[in-house]
């Protein structure tokens, strides 16, 4: 694939997404108008989409080889494209990652006032606004998943069966077990140091988790096997810890401007990073052969060139 046909691709996917998350956001009105234009604020503030652009990507693997070479629009008219039951949780997992977000900002936390480029929901919300947009972010999002359920046909079992197994692995990924796992570690080990197992504990759940679940929800909702499920499910764990050391890469060599958030906030907050115990060199290899590895169990399901060229996207983002 191009470069210029993968970021034309790409651009065209994020907008896709933004509509379908956009679509789902409440109104702004009522009482309670307050949380409403929290969460729209939360979410509609720009950020990568990778999750949504993950989930749907592994959709299109799992639908099989005649459907990956062809454009958005072309898959979209497919019959066996099926908008019902995926954009909920396309937006449901952005909607848990904006929460999820929300929290890791707030000053009990990480204390950071920017993100996504402009002030993060408490500094503009107030703490208390925060902490409630990001609890009803992460609710809502499952409001918005199951909304798959009302669109399935009331005998189509099968169906059926796989939105309540995408909401199962969407509340496990997410939950204690998940990323608010992951976020406990890496909180109650602040300031202190760490070994490198604390270390792939912590990156594994509170970054990789909801990678997991966007790629093993696409695949469940295309019908995939169990055993394709597993391998993506594989593949996502090593992508999010890629992603998380990229992610405390950009921390120490990029600028506000560009990322968007502020830098330096691992080394204020003194955390115990991955790029802390190993130096940029070795991070940075590390984020190429996890990633390697990531591509080498999608290539074992099937050729896609988009999600192979979104995978190396994320290597070099610099945001
Ligand atoms: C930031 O995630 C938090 C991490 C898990 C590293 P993203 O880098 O995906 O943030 P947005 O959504 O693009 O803002
Ligand atoms: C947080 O990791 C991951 C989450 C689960 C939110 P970071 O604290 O490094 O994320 P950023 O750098 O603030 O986006
Ligand atoms: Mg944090
Ligand atoms: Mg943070
Ligand atoms: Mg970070």
């Amino acid at each position: 694939m191009k470069t210029g046909d993968f970021r034309s691709e790409l651009n065209e996917r994020i907008e896709y997404i933004n509509r379908a998350v956009e679509s789902f956001l409440p109104e702004e009105e009522g009482k309670q108008s307050t949380i409403f234009k929290a969460v729209n604020y939360s979410v509609l503030n720009g950020g990568k989409r990778i999750r949504p652009l993950l989930m749907q990507s592994a959709y299109i693997l799992c639908m099989g080889e005649s459907v990956r070479g062809k454009s958005l629009d072309e898959i979209r008219e497919l019959g066996s494209y099926d908008e019902g039951l995926l954009l909920p949780f396309v937006a449901a997992i952005e909607m848990i990652h904006s929460s999820s977000l929300v929290h890791d900002d707030l000053p009990c936390m990480d204390n950071d006032s920017l993100r996504r480029g402009i002030p993060s929901t408490w500094a503009k919300f107030g703490e208390d606004m925060g902490t409630l947009a990001g609890d009803g972010l992460m609710i809502y999002a499952f409001e918005t998943a199951l909304k798959a359920a009302e669109r399935v046909k009331p005998d189509d079992a099968g169906r059926l069966a796989s939105v309540i197994r995408a909401a199962h692995i969407l509340a496990q990924k997410t939950g204690i077990y998940g990323m608010i796992g992951g976020q406990t570690v890496d909180v109650e080990l602040t300031g202190k140091e760490v070994s490198e197992a604390d270390l792939d504990f912590i990156y594994r759940l509170k970054t990789g988790a909801l990678l997991e679940a966007s790629f093993m929800i696409g695949a469940v909702l295309a019908g995939a096997s169990d055993e394709t499920v597993k391998i993506l499910e594989q593949a996502a764990g090593m992508l999010g810890m890629a992603f998380q050391i990229r992610d405390d890469i950009l921390d120490e060599i990029s600028d506000e401007k560009e990322l968007g958030k502020p830098v330096h906030s691992d080394e204020r907050n003194q955390k115990y990073t991955y790029v802390r115990y190993r130096g940029l060199k070795a991070s940075e290899a590390e984020v190429e052969r996890l990633t390697g590895e990531a591509r080498k169990l999608i290539e074992s399901i099937g050729d896609y060139p988009f999600l192979v060229e979104l995978c190396d996207f994320l290597i070099s983002r610099k945001s």
